[in-house]
């Protein structure tokens, strides 16, 4: 089997965490590194949580990098209110013994796409994308390079969580995020419309904890702490379960469906700030520079992500 090379980008967060577990259980995919972003807490939490993550799935040979702190222009915001003080609240895992590799991300970002062969390397990127925006900045050759980049962000007929406007990883990035999406790197974009049809209804978890393993404990552990904010906000059965969308759209794309439309974000309006403005219609001249999931097959979804979880 010819195994996707991905890196995945972070800031875990309980949802960046199932999707960090999914991408280790499955060998069709070959982890190069995971490179980490403040976004959902701050860099310190966001980098201990990846390392707990893989020592969680048993994977303590993975590569993790530090990387950008803060965004690139404007102050962080964090997200406490959803994932804990910590980022990674509900299981109590313990104190990481796996180090983060020396390099910075954006150099690891930079170094590994251009030793890499040409087209060869997905970037999965589940928080701000500070990281990618500061590699394309640096290093502009790596653009052509990259395969791909497939990601959790933005909204459109679902509006925003941060703002009434804006999701929460643009919204936190979002000149990082115009860089991107103006970078000609085929995008791929999982927005709210797709992630809050995949929730972690009851009956979902208990299929989770059913396998009785310390992956899964923990797993159903974390999602418990992070499904209240949204069940409290929308009134939902579970909570929204979005970073994972990203990997399993490369495990099994069939899952979603979407199409090929511009996505523009706004950078001047405080009041729309990070707004992604998504062309679906074709109402513009603006060119078509990603692919925008609208549907997903939500328990294909959750049987996919059960199936691999007992695997660790
Ligand atoms: O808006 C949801 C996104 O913001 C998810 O990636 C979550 O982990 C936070 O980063
Ligand atoms: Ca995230």
């Amino acid at each position: 089997m010819t195994r996707q090379k991905i890196i995945i980008d972070t800031d875990p967060g309980q949802d960046d965490a199932v999707a960090i577990l999914l991408a280790l259980a499955s060998p069709e995919l070959d982890v190069l590194g995971i490179t980490v972003v403040a976004g959902n807490v701050p860099l310190n939490w966001t980098l201990k949580n990846a390392l707990k993550v893989c020592e969680l799935a048993g994977k303590p040979d993975t590569r993790v990098y530090a990387g950008a702190s803060r965004p690139m222009l404007r102050p962080l915001v964090t997200a406490e209110h959803v994932h804990g003080n910590t980022g990674l609240n509900g299981p109590e895992l313990p104190e990481p013994t796996l180090q983060a590799q020396p390099q910075h991300a954006v150099d690891f970002l930079i170094d590994e796409i251009q030793r890499q062969p040409a087209g060869s390397v997905t970037l999965c990127t589940l928080g701000a994308l500070t990281n990618i925006a500061l590699a394309l900045q640096r290093a502009p050759e790596i653009a052509p390079r990259i395969q791909q980049i497939v990601m959790m962000g933005g909204g459109f007929s679902e509006g925003g969580n941060i703002t009434p406007a804006a999701e929460f990883n643009i919204y936190v990035d979002p000149h990082a995020a115009h860089i991107v999406f103006s970078s000609g790197i085929p995008l791929v974009v999982m927005p709210l419309d797709v992630t809050h049809q995949v929730l972690t209804t009851r009956k979902r978890l208990d299929a989770i904890a059913a396998l009785g393993t310390p992956v899964a404990k923990a797993t159903v552990e974390m999602l418990e702490f992070f499904e209240r904010f949204d069940e409290e906000k929308y009134g939902s059965d579970g909570g929204p379960l979005h970073d994972p969308c990203v990997i399993a759209y490369l495990l099994q794309p069939g899952l979603f469906k979407g199409r090929h439309c511009n996505v523009a974000i706004e950078i001047h309006s405080e009041l729309t700030m990070g707004m992604t403005v998504v062309d679906w219609w074709g109402v513009t001249d603006r060119q078509n520079n990603a692919t925008v999931m609208r549907e997903v097959d939500a328990d294909g979804f959750f049987s996919l992500l059960t199936a691999r979880l007992e695997t660790l």
